[in-house]
């Protein structure tokens, strides 16, 4: 098989067979097909795009480019949780430890952020001491202990994913609903939980940014799910403007703090509340989506799920000291502010634009090896809706280096859109996706 001869047959809309997918994932992972010539096929699925039989293929090959993590020595239902991406998207932070407080046992691998998307490893990193990078060993003990463990995902977890998605993100073939489905999938299939919950974001922010394409991603990765013979739901979230107020990594960790104070804003405390109300229903540990729901709200209410955070921090080497003083976090020099610059009402909060806004002021990476300052970023004070009046603040631009501040605020200013009328405001939750079906909010 010549790999020339596969581009070309996907060039002209041709699909692939699965032994066409497992020499292409096989050869490319092992060194054997130079990166020019896969950039030129993932342009051609791109365009071309692939049906559902070939990003199973695709799915399964990329799987067997590394391990299955064995978790069957751990107790009870593992649940997983993944996110399409966001802005400000502090959820894990505070769902996992929420979950495991009631119950539910939660070994997740998560990412670093990547272009305008942050990433929970490096949101992790911000705490003195905190490892990300466990043994497998290490990892499942403290999730046998504490209930929870979050940790970077191994180096032999999907190989594949590593070499394609660096590449995709210089090739402009990351939005691409074959390729995001197979590149989620196979590490939440290779990740050895039994059941998943997905977020599946649109809106501004996020990848998909139109709703219908959100709605077919989510349904194509809750098929294959279930194929590989998952528990699976597939939550369609809102990403239109940031979620919560703080994006950057150390306001987030003290965002997420909040909700565990049962405090905190409203969309990221619903959002984990959804959630999670799943992730214990698919646990099997209530019944009904309401009884979850209670049952978290409690949890919030006791500190339970607060305390569970702090077992977590101590047992990855972390300084707890930071859930009683957020102080201890990385924190910026220096704090400025942007100002409206007539009244209104908020009509949109651009969140990729407020998310490439962070990324100026350092809080992500333009580039795979590019170093991060966790310490800067962004507080809103107004969200979609709010009235503001000229001259109030928009939002708290935390930063230390001034060079790019100037751009880092022109950019952030513009992400507002002021108008004169209260605008309708999309709910929060616009679709779950299960075995049963689409249900629609909307
Ligand atoms: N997150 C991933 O892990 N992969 C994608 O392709 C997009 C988002
Ligand atoms: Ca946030």
């Amino acid at each position: 098989m010549r790999f020339s001869d596969l581009i070309i047959k996907k060039r002209n809309g041709l699909k692939l067979t699965e032994n066409d997918i497992i020499f292409m994932i096989e050869e490319y992972n092992g060194g054997k097909i130079p990166d020019y010539q896969m950039s030129a096929m993932l342009m051609a699925i791109y365009f071309k795009g692939m049906n559902n039989s070939e990003i199973r293929y695709l799915t399964k090959a990329m799987i067997d480019s590394g391990k299955i993590i064995d978790l069957s020595s751990i107790p009870g239902i593992k649940v997983d949780k993944h996110s399409t991406g966001g802005v400000g998207d502090t959820t894990t932070l505070a769902l996992a430890p929420m979950v495991a407080a009631a119950g539910v046992k939660v070994a997740k691998m998560s990412g670093r952020g990547l272009g305008h998307t942050g990433g929970t490893i490096d949101k992790l990193e911000s705490i003195e001491g905190f490892k990300t990078e466990l043994s497998l060993n290490k990892f499942i003990k403290i999730v046998k202990k504490v209930g929870v463990s979050i940790i970077s995902s191994t180096s032999d977890l999907v190989p594949a994913d590593k070499k394609l998605y660096a590449l995709r993100d210089v090739t402009g073939t990351v939005d691409s609903i074959p390729l995001i489905v197979s590149s989620i999938m196979s590490k939440k299939l290779a990740a050895g939980a039994d059941a998943i919950v997905l977020d599946i974001t649109t809106g501004s922010g996020a990848f998909m940014r139109e709703y219908k394409d959100a709605l077919k991603l989510g349904k194509i990765m809750v098929d294959i799910g279930l194929e590989f013979k998952k528990e699976i739901i597939g939550v369609v979230s809102n990403m239109d403007e940031p979620l919560g107020f703080a994006i950057g990594n150390s306001l987030e960790v003290k965002e997420a703090i909040e909700i565990l104070k049962n405090k905190g804003p409203e969309d990221l405390r619903r959002l984990c509340l959804v959630l999670g109300s799943y992730m214990l229903k698919l646990g099997r540990v209530t019944k009904t989506y309401q009884e979850g729901k209670n049952k978290l709200e409690k949890i919030l209410k006791s500190g339970v799920a607060l305390n569970k955070f702090k077992e977590m921090i101590i047992a990855q080497g972390g300084n707890s000291g930071i859930i009683d003083n957020p102080k201890l976090l990385p924190l910026a020099k220096h704090c400025t502010k942007i100002k409206a610059n007539k009244s209104g009402y908020i009509q949109k909060i651009d969140s990729r634009l407020v998310g490439e806004s962070a990324m100026l002021l350092g809080a992500g990476r333009e580039e795979k090896e590019s170093k991060i300052d966790l310490s800067v970023g962004i507080v809103l004070k107004k969200k979609v809706g709010n009235r503001i009046n000229i001259n109030e603040d928009l939002a708290e631009v935390h930063y230390n280096d001034s060079e790019k501040l100037k751009e880092a605020k022109k950019k952030l200013l513009s992400s507002f859109i002021i108008g004169i009328k209260k605008p309708v405001k999309l709910p929060l939750i616009l679709a779950t996706i299960s075995r049963q079906g689409i249900k629609e909010f909307r």
